[in-house]
C-alpha cells in the first residue's frame, strides 16, 4: 500500500519504535511509579527520559512541565477545561479541529464565552483579526499550528506574542506540527502545548501530551492513584503527578521516546525538507491535470505536507474509495473532523481528498498518485 494518511496517523514508524515497545512489554513491562522495584524503577526511568526528548525538542526548561495523555484531543481538553472558568472568554478560529471547537461549545453552555475568528476562502488566519477581538475577559486563545485539512501554517510567533502582549493563556494545537516543524515554547510565548505522539512524533497510538508553562493555573479534570502523597484524599498539587492519574501507557510513552530520538538523529529539518519537497512534487503535478481543484494557501513556506483536492465535483469519498481499491493507495476523504474549515474553503458538501505525506514516503510514489488520479480524472 501506499500510505499517505501521515496527517491521521503516521504509518509505518521507525523500527526502532516497534523494538522498543517490544523490549518494554517483554523485559520490564511492570508499573511506573507505583512500586519500588527494579523493573518498575526501569520503566520510571524511561518515562522520564520521554519527558527529557520532549522538552528537548520543544524548548521545555523543567521536564515535569511535560505532562502524558492518551492523545491529543485528551491534552486540548485538559488545557481548555482546566483554564476556563464561567465568565470567561476564550478565542479560536474556523480553522480548527473539533478537538478545540466541541470542548469550547460545550464550555459555551457553562457560561464562557467564545470568539471563532474566520479564516478566508484559502484557510488563512490573519493574526490582527484575534487581536481585535479580545475583550477584558479574554482569558485564552487556542489556535493549531497547522491546519490538518489545508495544511497551511499558522503564523503562531505573531499570535503568541499578542497573547503575551495582553496577558493571556496561549494554546497550541501542535496536532499536525509537532516532530516535523520548529516549535519553542519560549520563543513562540505558548503557555499550553498539545501535541499527539503518534503522528510527527513518531510514537504509537495512545500516546499524547501537553506541555504546561509554569505558573499557569489549571485544575485538574482526574482525580485518582498517581503513587505519590498516597496517605491523602487530595490530589497532589505537584506537576506531573496533578496531571497523570492511573497507570499510564509505559510501553507507548517509551516506543515514543524512541520515535523521538529517531527524529533527532535524522534531523528534524531534513524530515520537514523531504516531507516538504515530496508535497511541493506533488502539488505541481496534481495542479496540472484537468479538473483537479487544490485548495489552501499552496506558497512554499506556508505550507505543511497535507493537500486538501478534489476532482470537479466528485465525492471525496468515491475517488477515495478508488484510490484504495484500485491503487492500493490510503488517503482520507470527508471532513476530517473539522466542520468550520471546510465551510471556510467551501467544501463543507463535497468534502476533500486529502493526501498527508510523511518521512518514509518517495517521489515514486507520487509519480503513482498522480498517475492514479490523472486516471481517475479521466472517469469521474
Ligand atoms: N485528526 C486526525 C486527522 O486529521 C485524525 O486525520
Amino acid at each position: 500500500m501506499v500510505y499517505f494518511d501521515n496527517a491521521a496517523t503516521s504509518y509505518p514508524k521507525p523500527k526502532i519504535v516497534y523494538d522498543t515497545i517490544m523490549e518494554v512489554m517483554i523485559d520490564y513491562g511492570a508499573n511506573p511509579g507505583r512500586s519500588g522495584h527494579k523493573k518498575a524503577l526501569k520503566a520510571s526511568r524511561g518515562i522520564f527520559d520521554t519527558r527529557t526528548q520532549i522538552s528537548k525538542l520543544f524548548n521545555i526548561k523543567n521536564p515535569m512541565d511535560v505532562i502524558f495523555t492518551f492523545n491529543c484531543t485528551e491534552s486540548l481538553n485538559m488545557a481548555i477545561k482546566g483554564a476556563l472558568k464561567p465568565g470567561d472568554h476564550v478565542i479560536t478560529t474556523s480553522m480548527e479541529h473539533n478537538s478545540v471547537l466541541r470542548p469550547i461549545t460545550f464550555l459555551g453552555k457553562l457560561g464562557i464565552t467564545n470568539t471563532i475568528v474566520q479564516g478566508d476562502s484559502k484557510g488563512r488566519i490573519n493574526p490582527k483579526h484575534i487581536e481585535e477581538s479580545i475583550r477584558p475577559e479574554t482569558k485564552m486563545i487556542v489556535t493549531t499550528h497547522i491546519s490538518n485539512l489545508t495544511g497551511n501554517i499558522m503564523d503562531i510567533e505573531t499570535i503568541g506574542k499578542i497573547a503575551k502582549k495582553h496577558g493571556i493563556i496561549y494554546l497550541v494545537d501542535g496536532a499536525q506540527s509537532a516532530g516535523v516543524y520548529d516549535i519553542d515554547v519560549e520563543k513562540m510565548n505558548i503557555d499550553l502545548l498539545a501535541f499527539p505522539g503518534h503522528k510527527g512524533l513518531l510514537g504509537p497510538q495512545g500516546t499524547g501530551g501537553l506541555y504546561i508553562r509554569d505558573g499557569i493555573e489549571l485544575a485538574e479534570i482526574f482525580q485518582g492513584g498517581t503513587g505519590s502523597i498516597s496517605h491523602s484524599l487530595d490530589q497532589p498539587d505537584v506537576v506531573p503527578d496533578k496531571f497523570e492519574s492511573g497507570t499510564p501507557n509505559a510501553p507507548g510513552i517509551i516506543g515514543l521516546g524512541a520515535g523521538i530520538k529517531y527524529i533527532f538523529e535524522e534531523g528534524i529539518e531534513n524530515i520537514r525538507n523531504k516531507e516538504e519537497s515530496l508535497t511541493k512534487h506533488f502539488i505541481e503535478e496534481a495542479s496540472k491535470i484537468d479538473g483537479i481543484k487544490l485548495y489552501g494557501c499552496l506558497e512554499p513556506g506556508y505550507h505543511a505536507p497535507v493537500v486538501a483536492l478534489n476532482i470537479g465535483d466528485a465525492d471525496s469519498s468515491e475517488v477515495s474509495y478508488i484510490l484504495d481499491e484500485e491503487y492500493d493507495i490510503a488517503v482520507r476523504p470527508g471532513l476530517h473532523c473539522a466542520p468550520l474549515a471546510h465551510k471556510t474553503i467551501g467544501t463543507f458538501e463535497q468534502g476533500v481528498v486529502r493526501f498527508s505525506f510523511g518521512y518514509e514516503n518517495t517521489h515514486e510514489e507520487i509519480e503513482f498518485a498522480i498517475k492514479a488520479l490523472r486516471e481517475i480524472a479521466k472517469e469521474v
